[in-house]
This record gives C-alpha cells, structure tokens and sequence, in this order.
C-alpha cells in the first residue's frame, strides 16, 4: 500500500470510528417517546429562558401542561415564550420573574405562586451557572452554592406546604460532576475558594452539584417525591463563561462530539423525571440514586448521613441569617 493513500486511510478510518461510537452512544441516551396529554398539570422550571429549562418547557407545554418560566430576566424569559410558540400553541407559559441570587426575589416569587396558583404539580430546580471569577448573590454567598444550592433550598422551603399538601413532585437538575472530587467544604460553606496549583477549574460548581444530591436526600427522607438526574454533557449557554483557546477546540472537538448531546437530547431526562421516573425502596436519592439516560443510576459518591444532616442544618440557618426561617 503506498504511503500517500495511508496517510488517506487514517483519518478517514479514524473520523469513521468516532462516527460509529457517537451514534452507538445516541442509542443509549434515550427518548421520552410518552405523548400523553398534560393537561391540568402545572410545572414550574427555573431557569427555563434557554438551555435544558427551555427545552423542557417547550416539550411539557407541547403536551398541554401548563409551564411556570421562572427566570431572573423577563425579556429572555418573553422572548423563551414566543420561540416556544413558534412551535406549539399547546399548552400555556407563564412567565414568572425569580432571580436565585436574591432572597428578596425568591420570596417574593414564592408569594406569587401562592397567591396567584396556590398548587402546583412539579418543581423542576434547573437553574444553574459555572463562572471562572469571583460572583456574588445579593447575600454575599458565592454564586455556585448561592444560585444552585441555597437559593432552591430557600424556593423550596417557602413552597413546602404547596409541594406537601399536592405530593407535588421535586426535580434536582444536578451533574455527574458530583462525583468527581466534589465536597462539602464546610468550612468555607458560600465562600469563593480559588481553584489549587493542580486544578483546571475550581470545584465550586461540582461542589454545589453535590449540595443539589445531598439536598435531594435529606428531602426523599423527609417524605417529599424527588428525583435527581445528570442530564448528560449538553450543548447549551452553559459553556459562556469559558473561553476555550482555538487549539484547544482543534484539539478536543473529536472527544467533546463523543459526548456532547443537544440541549433537546439533555432535557429528555429531566422530562423523564418530571413525568415518568419511579422511586423505589432500592433506588431513590437517599439509597444514592440518580437518573441518566432515562435510567437510575447508582452514584459514586460516598454519601455520608451526617454531612447530609448537617448540610440541611447549616443550611436553614443561613436562610435564616438573611430573614425569617419558613415555617417558624
Ligand atoms: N450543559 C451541560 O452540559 C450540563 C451538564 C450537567 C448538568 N447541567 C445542569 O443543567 C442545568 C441547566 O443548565 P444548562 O446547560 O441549560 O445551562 P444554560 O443554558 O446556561 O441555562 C442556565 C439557566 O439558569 C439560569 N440562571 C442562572 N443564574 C440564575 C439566577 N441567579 N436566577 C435564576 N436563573 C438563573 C440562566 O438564566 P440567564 O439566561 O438569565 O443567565 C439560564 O436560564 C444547570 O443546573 C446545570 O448545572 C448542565
């Protein structure tokens, strides 16, 4: 064989494997192929104006549900509408303004619901973001555990009664990043810690993606109907705050496309859990499991019941620092 034509063959059967892996992969990941009318049936999603939040709205509308877009900004959260609208007139979207980052916000949303809906059937906490450099919530927490973990822990605290007295379901957007060197650091609980000499990224994110799974149990213990997923590796907003240098794309697109899903495909398992998943005595959040690829999933995390009951201790009294504690 000449040289010329191997040098042809390599990269051609190289591109041709990579192709064959991705669509083996897109096997695995799943449809919710369920069509079945939601009528009646209300949602509320944060962070619903992009991303995996949008693209579940739109699906859950499509099947008549009504949809609470909780976003911190209304023109992104009217403009979420009106692209879901040019696909389905099923359904009805309301926006609703909820910015994580405020306590005032979450309060005041919270009253908003009640006042305005008084039931609901699911809460979907999606809203979520990865910064590189220091960001704060209006009560000084930094922004990973401020945004993904308290502010959902104080929504959920205010709307407890509703979610109780509905058996309302409770979904946790949270990551399989939970299993890669994440803690709860409780000595530095809200701080922004910088990342070590040997990290490629602080572990703030993947910190608070832990917080959303111990949340997730200390409420499936507590008798609420949740449900925690990872939804995949998903082409979304997410990424906006990383610059990736142009070798770097040159040099991970083959991989990244490996893994990569759409943000249609991702969404699929926070719709599955909103509509579908069933918890068992076996697998649930607090025996460890989560859902991925439309299936549960044993995490690799090891769990410890004492920082769980900590972590919820440690965490009403911050809410409680900034307020009064709901329900006292
Ligand atoms: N994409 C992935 O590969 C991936 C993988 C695993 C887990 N996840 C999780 O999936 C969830 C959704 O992420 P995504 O990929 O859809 O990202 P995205 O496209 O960036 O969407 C994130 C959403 O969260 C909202 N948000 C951020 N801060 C908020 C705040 N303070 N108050 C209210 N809303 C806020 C954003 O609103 P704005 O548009 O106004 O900023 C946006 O609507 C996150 O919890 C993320 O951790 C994503």
């Amino acid at each position: 064989m000449s040289s010329t034509l191997l040098y042809w063959l390599i990269p051609v059967g190289v591109g041709a494997g990579i192709y064959v892996i991705r669509k083996l992969r897109e096997l695995q990941w799943g449809w919710v192929r369920n069509r079945s009318s939601l009528q009646g049936k209300m949602y509320i999603i944060t962070g619903a104006n992009t991303g995996l939040g949008f693209e579940t709205a739109a699906a859950l509308a499509a099947r008549q549900a009504t949809v609470v877009l909780a976003c911190r900004n209304m023109e992104k959260a009217t403009a979420a509408i009106d692209a879901i609208r040019r696909g389905t007139k099923e359904g009805m979207l309301i926006p609703v303004e909820l910015d994580l980052a405020s306590f005032e916000s979450i309060r005041k949303f919270a009253a908003e619901i009640k006042a305005n809906y008084g039931t609901f059937d699911c809460l979907i906490n999606n809203a979520g973001l990865a910064v590189q450099t220091p960001q704060y919530t209006k009560e000084n927490y930094e922004v990973h555990f401020g945004v993904m973990h308290l502010g959902h822990f104080l929504l959920v605290e205010l709307l407890k009664d509703l979610i109780l007295q509905n058996s309302a379901r409770i979904v946790v957007v949270s990551s399989k990043m939970h299993e890669k060197n994440a803690k709860i650091d409780f000595d530095n609980l809200g701080k922004w810690v910088e990342r070590g000499p040997r990290d490629r990224f602080n572990m703030l994110y993947n910190n608070a993606k832990l917080m959303n799974f111990y949340h997730a149990r200390e409420l499936h213990k507590k008798g609420y109907d949740v449900h925690v997923l990872c939804p995949g590796l998903c082409n979304t907003d997410f990424f906006r705050d990383y610059n990736p240098k142009w070798y770097h794309y040159v040099m991970f697109a083959p991989i990244v496309w490996l893994f990569l899903r759409s943000s249609k495909q991702g969404a699929q398992n926070i719709i599955y859990c909103a509509t579908e998943n069933v918890n068992t005595v076996e697998k649930n959040p607090a025996t460890g499991h989560f859902v991925t690829n439309l299936k549960q999933t044993k995490s690799k995390a090891a769990f410890d019941d004492q920082i769980s009951e900590r972590l919820w201790k440690e965490s009403v009294r911050e809410i409680g620092l900034h307020g009064s504690i709901p329900g006292k």
